[in-house]
């Protein structure tokens, strides 16, 4: 595939500014939203130019192919600042990669890295001010994508939507986290999707992780979807077990996505010598 890639970031800038509103000390997880937005839109087999613009609701004819055939992926990631203001953010090519491998399982088209990288700069840096600084606190970061062409036809839609919006968050989980291990509800199987960071994936866990919540945990670990033996990860993370001087970790695979936190626990475990298995 072939993209024509231009540095350039149309941006338009908000009016006035939100950010008075928010209580940054008491901050929800993705509730709230920043003043700015990245959009770019893909028609006639290109991406057009990415924009910056105010943050806004998106019009969607009501046959737009998200709708009825679920094309949608998105990414998480979090950016912090430090004490002289300078942006960090935890291998986001890392991010920019899953998008592609997720778009290609999903028959979407894959973003140009440039305008993911380039995009996501302007965006992080006009809405610096919102990257907050208390403990526990970030900026998260939703890159995501979806299909915008229309029809009720159950084929790959030719348009589609690329989004980077933010939300200035606090934890995601607070205190101690009880799970339930799974055993009839299954997230994922061989040959099917749940490597790629697609949204009906979490739609299949709500129902199951409702269940568990009525029992009173918080999370489900998700077990393998044949017999239920072998542990594979958590809603939304991988899983490291510890046993003696050794860490476990279920292997990639088809059903499990391939978590960006957890291979570089691997490689600073296999750094510091700690065997990984
Ligand atoms: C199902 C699932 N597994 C694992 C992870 C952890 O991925 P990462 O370490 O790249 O944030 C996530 C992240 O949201 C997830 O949704």
């Amino acid at each position: 595939m072939s993209f024509e890639v231009s540095n350039t970031i149309l941006i338009e800038r908000a009016q006035q500014s939100k950010i008075s509103e928010v209580d940054f000390d008491n901050l929800p997880f993705g509730k709230i939203r920043t003043d700015h937005m990245l959009i770019c839109e893909y028609s006639d087999g290109k991406w057009n130019q990415p924009r910056v613009v105010p943050y806004q609701d998106i019009s969607l004819d009501p046959s737009a192919k998200i709708f009825h055939y679920g094309q949608s992926i998105f990414e998480g990631m979090k950016a912090y600042k430090d004490e002289q203001e300078r942006i960090w953010l935890f291998r986001p090519l890392e991010n920019q990669k899953r998008l592609n491998i997720s778009a290609k399982r999903l028959a979407m088209p894959e973003l140009p890295e440039a305008y993911f990288m380039e995009g996501l700069s302007a965006l992080l840096k006009l809405d610096k001010d919102w990257i907050p600084t208390t403990a526990d606190s970030s900026l998260y970061v939703r890159p995501f994508m979806f299909a915008s062409g229309t029809g009720f036809h159950a084929s790959p839609s030719d348009a589609y939507t690329f989004v980077i919006a933010c939300s200035p968050s606090g934890a995601y989980f607070g205190g101690k986290i009880k799970v339930l291990i799974e055993e009839k509800y299954a997230r994922a199987a061989n040959g099917g999707v749940g490597f790629a960071k697609a949204g009906g994936n979490y739609a299949g866990q709500f129902y199951p992780t409702n269940l568990a919540i009525e029992k009173g945990y918080q999370q489900v670990i998700w077990t393998d979807d044949i017999k239920h033996e072998f542990i594979e990860e958590a809603g939304a993370m991988n899983i490291f077990v510890r046993i003696g001087d050794k860490l476990l970790t279920a292997p990639t695979s088809d059903r499990i996505l391939d978590g960006v936190t957890r291979k570089s626990i691997i490689d600073v475990a296999k750094d510091m010598g700690i065997d990984v298995e």
